[in-house]
């Protein structure tokens, strides 16, 4: 799992002196104070103490490996923004630590990205530096929460958040040049008290103003530090829409309707506080953002996270996946967004908060579909479907273990108890399901005949000496229908867990072995006598299958179990006839990747039975 933290901050080692360039006064400038140290001040006041981490992405990288965090979405800090300036001065500010941004990424490693910024007073200097920074490699924005006396429903900066999404850029909204700062002029209030007021400020504007319904829903915005007081006293903006006309400005829905429109980053320091913004926001809205590597950040990124009593499926999202989706780094990611509910769904009871299970939630969509991941550099087109097909096969291969299983458990209860007629029943009826099942995984093989034979050698060498020999799952079926061959084990050594429960599997009776002990237990199968041959032993079971069809009436239920399983024995054959004649019209006659002679060894396979007595049987039946 790849950890994403897309909430931290950079400052460039030096920068050309912008009240010299510029001709005004109190630009922030850097002075480093010892090695490794510097303030930032603005003008002649100090603003802060930082360290190398800021500008040096040797010491953020070994920071990162410190914490465990693969990736950083880099962003300026806001006192760079220079809202308040000329656009032509906010503009090549902007251009200035945008273009610092990516230089210091190149030095990352692959491990740093970074949001730009813009000059968000002027929409269209705004919209330009955007585009411009998106073609230069910045995967988004970080804006300020405001611009003067405008919050984000301005109708100028409603209109960049459209480009935003044209651009598909992400947005991540950071507080600034909090209000009411003549109230709080120590204890570093702005911070703790005016920042998440701003923010909270801001999603209420959005929500309320209407510039969600009329934003598209492609558009991806994230509020910095969980959003500021927004999720805790969402309760409270609930009951004002509900009960005050005047409170419900011109949103369409009420505002919990809309939590799905955004994200809040993990910046919350407390885990009551983060367990209570999942609940609230959900956990596909949370993500990781530490504001590393200020002061106020958390001192060691993504701590809170894993150290919480969240799922790991929840912490995987928080560390990773939701990022992955916000930053649009994966395009199938865009399937869990939840859409925007239309008005004739008003009255449905799914509301997309206070940690509701989900359709993706329940199924673990995004876990899933991160489970693909091509070796191809440049990626082949066709290798996604390969690693498709495949992964869909093993799924049902999971299926048919468990349904086999439970048959296997059937069989042994009605062999412990003549009489269970039910056990003989619900072994028939999950036989069945196994039968359809096969029945799908023999016509499967028809889509990966859409792909080329050059296509697939294109990426083929890369995936030796991986082999189908190694599918533990497939081995588990033949084992556990009785086709127990210990040679095989060799293939998975090299994964104990699958090499251990083939091993159990080998140990444990057999589907096989079950269903002629009960065949015994009926008195259907004559013991054979002390030092039988195995051919003895063969004819006396095939006996017994044909003395129950020779006595319908009374053993219905049990030629129902025999006709499942010659079904299901008729099919594994076809699956392989079918994996033959695949692998033929793929690769030829060229050896496998797992060593053997391929098509011509495979074919070999096709004598094999799991119930040759049921077949034997047949021959014995007299007319
Ligand atoms: C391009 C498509 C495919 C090719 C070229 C191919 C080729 C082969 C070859 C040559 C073998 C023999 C073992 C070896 O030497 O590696 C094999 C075995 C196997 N393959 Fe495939 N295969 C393909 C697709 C599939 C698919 C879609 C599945 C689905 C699960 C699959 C499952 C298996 C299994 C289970 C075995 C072991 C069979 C046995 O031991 O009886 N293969 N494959």
């Amino acid at each position: 799992m790849q950890v994403i933290d897309i909430h931290n901050h950079f400052f460039p080692h030096s920068w050309p002196d912008l009240a010299a360039r510029y001709g005004t006064p109190n630009w922030p400038w850097i002075k480093h104070t010892e090695t490794g140290k510097a303030d930032i001040m603005v003008g002649d006041n100090f603003f802060r103490h930082i360290y190398s981490a800021c500008w040096d992405p040797e010491v953020r990288l070994q920071e990162m490996d410190r914490d465990r965090v693969d990736t950083q979405v880099i962003s300026a800090t806001p006192v760079l923004f220079a809202y308040e300036r000329p656009v032509d001065q906010a503009l090549d500010c902007a251009r200035l630590f945008n273009d610092a941004a990516l230089e210091l990424c190149s030095r990352g490693k692959g491990r740093l990205k970074s949001f730009c910024q813009v000059p968000l007073q002027d929409t269209d200097a705004a919209c330009e530096e955007l585009s411009r920074s998106m073609k230069a490699g910045h995967v988004g924005v970080q804006i300020g929460n405001h611009v003067g006396g405008k919050n984000l429903d301005d109708s100028g900066i409603v209109t960049f958040l459209q480009h935003c999404a044209d651009e598909g850029a992400a947005v991540l909204v950071h507080p600034w040049a909090m209000f009411g700062r003549d109230r709080m002029p120590k204890y570093m209030m702005p911070w703790t008290v005016g920042m998440p007021a701003e923010t909270q400020l801001s999603v209420v504007a959005l929500i309320l103003s209407g510039a969600l319904d009329r934003l598209p829903d492609s558009l991806r915005i994230c509020f910095a530090h969980g959003g500021g007081s927004f999720a805790f006293l969402l309760g409270r903006l609930e009951n004002a829409w509900h009960h005050h006309p005047v409170a419900r400005g011109d949103c369409e829905h009420p505002p919990s309707n809309y939590l799905h429109r955004f994200y809040v980053d993990s910046a919350v320091f407390d885990q009551r506080s983060l367990q209570f913004l999942v609940e609230t926001m959900g956990a596909d809205r949370v993500m990781l953002g530490s504001d590393y590597p200020f002061p106020l950040g958390e001192e060691r990124t993504g701590s809170l996270i894993r150290q919480s009593k969240l799922s790991p499926e929840v912490k995987a999202k928080l560390l990773s996946g939701n990022a992955l989706r916000f930053l649009g780094l994966r395009a199938e990611a865009k399937s869990t967004e939840t859409p925007k509910p239309s008005p004739e769904f008003n009255s449905s009871p799914i509301t997309p908060h206070a940690g509701q299970l989900t359709y993706s939630s329940y199924l673990k969509v995004p876990e899933l579909l991160d489970l693909q991941r091509p070796q191809s550099a440049p990626t082949h087109h066709d290798e996604l479907l390969f690693i498709i097909v495949h992964q869909t096969y093993e799924l049902w291969f999971k299926e048919l273990l468990h349904d086999l299983d439970a048959v296997v458990a059937n069989l042994q209860r009605a062999g412990a108890d003549p009489d269970a007629h039910d056990e003989v029943y619900e072994a028939a009826r999950l036989l069945r399901r196994c039968t359809e099942i096969t029945r799908v995984l023999v016509e499967q093989f028809t889509i990966l005949e859409t792909m080329l034979p050059t296509h697939f050698l294109a990426f083929r060498g890369l995936l030796e000496p991986a082999s189908g020999f190694q599918s533990e799952q497939f081995r588990e079926i033949e084992f556990l229908c009785g086709l127990k061959d210990e040679k095989m084990l060799r293939y998975h050594r090299p994964t104990p867990e699958a090499y251990s429960s083939l091993k159990r599997r080998l140990e444990e009776p057999s589907l096989h072995d079950v269903f002629f002990d009960a065949l015994q237990a009926m008195g259907k199968l004559t013991v054979p006598a002390e030092g039988a041959t195995e051919p003895e032993r063969f004819e006396a079971r095939a006996r017994a299958v044909h003395a129950l069809y020779k006595d319908e009436r009374h053993c219905r239920d049990w030629i129902d179990v025999c006709e499942r399983l010659t079904e299901f024995d008729e099919l594994v054959v076809s699956w392989r006839l079918r994996h033959i004649q695949l692998v033929e019209r793929i690769i030829g006659i060229r050896m496998g990747t797992g060593g053997s002679a391929g098509a011509s060894y495979l074919k070999l396979t096709l004598g094999k039975k799991f119930f040759p007595e049921l077949w034997e049987a047949r021959t014995l039946l007299t007319e």
